[in-house]
């Protein structure tokens, strides 16, 4: 996610600006600006990489100033670049922003309408130049702010500042975090506490459709109709390594609680329920093209294997698709039969998973349509394929995947029902209805983190076992080889993920009252079928952790341990089922004294083959 940082007050700003996107870096971020005004007139500075870039492009100038306010860029919508970097400018207006705007393409055509000239591809753009719009109505900052803010659909945090008013810092958010710092004569906004821990421990927290206003004189917050909210300054306890956590104590376990927002970024602006439509602007082929597909490859490492794994079962039920996955390090050697009536797509959260990138090219010199699923904006992957479906999960830095996952899951649903509607296998009705499922997916994220501590439990007991095993069936499978990967990477306990139907092929003779079982067992065509495995492990001693459909007793009864999950159609479950998994994988590792975010032997990108 982007880095925001702000200041209205008495000290020079911009070796403040600077200090605040330094603790903002574990964000992660491809570019850095810093604006500022200096005796009436904005100064603007950007560039791309590192901060230490802007750093050097500033060097030796007098940018003193006593307002401004700076950004760090993962960049979502335009890849890594200057003219892509914040702050964008409007005229005497310059904005950050940290969010999607998910009708920008709309309001930008109208701006233009209007006379407006774009420099860069941001939705951010976008919205400085509405706000702009409004100033030259002869609004006020606030309300020309507010004014833009009531055309806008998705999610914000935004911090915006006009040479014309020096002294006003106006900051607003909808969905995306901002804080506002309080010092005596000073005042601050940041996306997140470490930015601004340095300077002050009194902060003010925006709630959505809320808006400051800072000036030397104080804060002011106001919601979209401009009446005030009385709001409670909070002291912050944490120290500046917890704050980068979040408060967490591994971003590991930070970014599992991510996931109803990651979710939700990934869906935004991407779906219609009126029309039961589904967009995906970058996917970079036309419905003809789609409709001349005849197989689809899917094709990935690790954690994105096994998304690929339940991308294949979503496809083949509803789009009936022929849909091969591919352990990518084992593609290209295997000589594909792959051409132009193929679909390849790359699943991958760094887009730099090098068997992965290399079975992209194969793919293409091959002759098949190259698409990627990515978390990184301008990454390797996203940059050598014909069109891609970007996840919003944010910088992911726990070195195992876990937000990421959910968001290939989500991804790949998308596709799934856009798919489906190009080669007129899914009509509008059940399109709408899946959609009507796919975006309670959140809070039912939600509700099964709130098993943690169940789950924490569960973890106690086992945790020194030297094995695991993880059953699942048809979409679930999958999952059990997910849930495996987890547990092994980060508690180092020796871990296999079996179909649960395998069994009787060999892994029952593992069976024994040391060795714990996980099995999905949620209520769907192959309930009965995994209630029959849960009793061949029972009575051969086995220990058994069910994870069942809340509400069903019968198969609690017949396990020793049972988390329960809420219902959902079959080709979310699995998103459903792996936030168990997670936990159960964070918690037996702290308990072993793992490192959680860099286990041991483990890389976050693999980028050699
Ligand atoms: C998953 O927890 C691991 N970190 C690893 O298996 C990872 O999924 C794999 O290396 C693929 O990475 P990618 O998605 O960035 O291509």
């Amino acid at each position: 996610m982007c880095g925001i940082i702000g200041y209205i007050g008495t000290q020079n700003v911009v070796p403040i600006l600077i200090d605040g996107l330094k603790r903002l870096e574990y964000r992660g971020y491809d570019s850095a600006g810093v604006a500022v005004i200096i005796k009436g007139n904005l100064e603007v500075r950007r560039s791309v990489g590192k901060l230490k870039n802007l750093e050097s492009s500033i060097q030796g100038e007098n940018l003193a100033g006593f307002i401004g306010i700076g950004h760090t860029r993962w960049a979502t919508h335009g890849r890594p670049s200057e003219e892509n970097a914040h702050p964008h400018r409007a005229g005497k207006l310059v904005l950050v922003h940290n969010g999607i705007i998910e009708n920008y393409l709309l309001l930008k055509r109208e701006l233009a309408a209007e006379g407006h000239n774009f420099k860069s591809e941001t939705d951010t753009e976008v919205l400085c130049h509405l706000i702009e719009r409004y100033t030259k109505r002869g609004m006020v900052l606030e309300e020309a702010v507010r004014e833009a803010l009531k055309d806008v659909k998705g999610s914000y945090a935004i911090g915006v500042i006009h040479e014309d008013y020096p002294d006003k810092l106006v900051a607003a958010r909808n969905g995306s975090p901002l804080v506002i710092g309080l010092r005596k004569g000073e005042f601050f906004i940041a996306s997140d506490i470490p930015a601004i821990l340095n300077y002050t421990r009194d902060v003010i927290f925006l709630d959505d459709e809320e808006i400051a206003i800072l000036s030397p004189d104080g804060v002011v917050v106001t919601d979209l109709k401009g009446m005030s909210v009385e709001k409670e300054v909070k002291k912050v306890l944490w120290n500046p390594v917890m704050a980068e956590k979040g408060g967490y104590k591994h971003f590991m376990l930070k970014e599992i609680y991510e996931q109803p927002r990651a979710i939700m970024d990934t869906i935004r602006g991407r779906i219609s329920h009126e029309s039961g439509k589904v967009y995906l602007d970058e996917i970079g082929l036309s419905d003809e093209e789609m409709k001349k597909i005849e197989r689809i490859y899917l094709v990935a490492c690790g954690t994105s294997w096994h998304a690929a794994l339940v991308g294949k079962f979503m496809i083949e039920d509803m789009v009936r698709i022929p849909t091969e996955v591919d352990i990518a390090s084992e593609f290209r050697y295997r000589k594909p039969i792959i051409d132009k009536r193929s679909l390849f797509v790359a699943i991958t959260q760094s887009g730099e998973t090098a068997d992965t990138l290399a079975s992209q090219k194969e793919a293409r010199k091959l002759g098949a349509k190259v698409l990627t699923i990515c978390n990184v904006v301008g990454s390797t992957s996203s940059r050598e394929a014909d069109g891609v479906i970007y996840t919003h999960a944010g910088p992911e830095i726990g070195v195992a995947s876990t937000k990421a996952f959910t968001s290939q899951l989500t991804a790949l649903f998308l596709l799934t029902l856009h798919l489906g509607r190009v080669k007129e296998r899914i009509n509008s009705d059940d399109v709408q209805r899946l959609l009507g499922d796919l975006v309670k997916i959140p809070k039912l994220v939600e509700k099964v983190l709130g098993s943690e501590e169940d789950i924490a439990k569960i973890a106690h007991l086992f945790f020194k076992a030297s094995d695991f095993l993880f059953l699942g069936r048809g979409f679930n499978y999958p999952v059990a080889l997910e849930g495996a990967l987890k547990l092994k990477e980060i508690s180092y306990i020796h871990a296999e993920g079996y179909p649960a139907g395998e069994m009787k092929h060999g892994p029952i003779a593992l069976i024994d009252e040391n060795l714990p079982v996980v099995v999905l067992a949620p209520k769907d065509s192959v309930y009965t079928k995994v209630r029959s495995n849960i009793e061949e492990v029972k009575t051969r001693g086995g220990i058994v952790i069910v994870l069942a459909t809340e509400g069903d007793t019968e198969i609690a009864s017949k396990a020793d341990y049972v988390i329960y999950i809420p219902e959902i159609n079959r080709y979310l479950t699995p998103i459903i089922l792996t936030i168990p998994l997670q936990l159960l994988a964070y918690h037996t590792a702290l308990l072993r004294g793992s490192d959680v975010d860099q286990p041991r032997n483990l890389a976050k990108s693999v980028t050699v083959e």
